[in-house]
């Protein structure tokens, strides 16, 4: 029987993951673990839920045995735009909070640890079209530091102690159920609610900055799949996984097909220096032949969907 942690889950992969695990698995087995934003009431009232902060080892050891915890998917993190406003929070919660997972992992002997690792890995010397899986990772970014150290761990944690621990390197993820916190790729998600509310946008990248993306139900599916695949078939802990690229001024061409009316403009801030730092897009080879990654989403599909269930929930 599986029984699984969700951290971070009141952020915005994490609400939509554990909706998306109860509906596989029974809804009791699926405990969220939030901490700093306040769930709704709807959200504690769809299933089990603690509040427990990642850095705090007693709390997270008593959350994983008083629930018979066995697969952690841990999804708690600070994104690189605030991490880049303060690296030090960055840093202790991003990688002190993993290394309590792997602990824990390792422990209580956990059948399974999830990771979202990030585009944000890649840096200096990476080519920018199809980013290599087993490229150099040399990170400008806080952020992309705590995540390169947390595939480390994993690396180290799997060989050295036997903890299965996977991971995907998301791009920007696209959603309209939960804002993101604190990206550098929230642009792409804010110029969506801008346009269904019938506001202009102000973008705080350059139109022409392309950048991976990555539609909510597709990362989810990602994350999903690659928990469930035999562990034989993967070649690596860590896996590239690629679905779209766009520049802003793409997206918001995208969006305008949608909504004629829709006007955005740009004016680059901090914001623009860590875009640029990473890649436009993902070789996802080794995902796509290990466990058969394929997105389902492309730019026109995924505008189409977010706008009609923002429309539903906004308007
Ligand atoms: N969406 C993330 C960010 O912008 C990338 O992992 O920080």
């Amino acid at each position: 029987m599986t029984k699984i942690l969700v951290t971070g889950a009141v952020g915005q992969i994490g609400t939509e993951l554990v909706q998306a695990l109860r509906t596989r698995y029974e809804r009791d087995d699926v405990v969220a673990a939030g901490h700093r934003t306040k769930p709704t009431q709807d959200f504690i009232n769809s299933g089990p839920f603690v509040y427990l902060n990642v850095l705090d080892r007693k709390q997270l050891a008593e959350a994983v045995a008083d629930n018979k915890i066995d697969t952690i998917y841990h999804m708690a993190s600070v994104l690189s735009a605030v991490g880049e406003l303060n690296p030090q929070l960055c840093y202790e919660v991003n990688t002190g909070g993993l290394y309590n997972i792997l602990e824990i992992a390792r422990k209580h002997k956990l059948e399974r640890v999830m990771l979202a690792s990030s585009i944000a890995v890649f840096g200096v010397g990476v080519p920018r079209d199809r980013a290599p899986n087993d490229a150099v990772l040399l990170p400008t970014t806080m952020y992309g530091v705590t995540k390169v150290s947390g595939e480390l761990l994993a690396r180290y944690y799997f060989s050295k102690f036997g903890v299965d621990v996977r991971s995907v390197r998301l791009p920007g993820i696209i959603s309209s159920e939960t804002l993101p916190g604190g990206g550098t790729t929230d642009y792409a998600v804010e110029m969506y609610y801008a346009a269904v509310e019938g506001r202009s946008y102000t973008c705080f990248v350059r139109e022409e900055t392309a950048l991976p993306m990555m539609y909510m139900a597709d990362a989810i599916k990602a994350l999903i799949e690659l928990a469930q695949v035999e562990g034989s078939r993967l070649t690596r802990r860590v896996y590239n996984v690629n679905s779209m690229s766009f520049s802003a001024g793409e997206l918001a061409r995208s969006i305008r097909r949608v909504v004629p009316d829709f006007t955005c403009e740009y004016k680059p801030d901090y914001r623009q220096a860590i875009a640029d730092s990473w890649p436009i897009s993902l070789d996802d080879s080794p995902a796509r032949q290990d466990w058969n990654w394929r997105p389902d989403y492309d730019l026109d599909k995924m505008t189409a969907e977010m706008i009609e269930r923002l429309r539903t929930r906004l308007t």
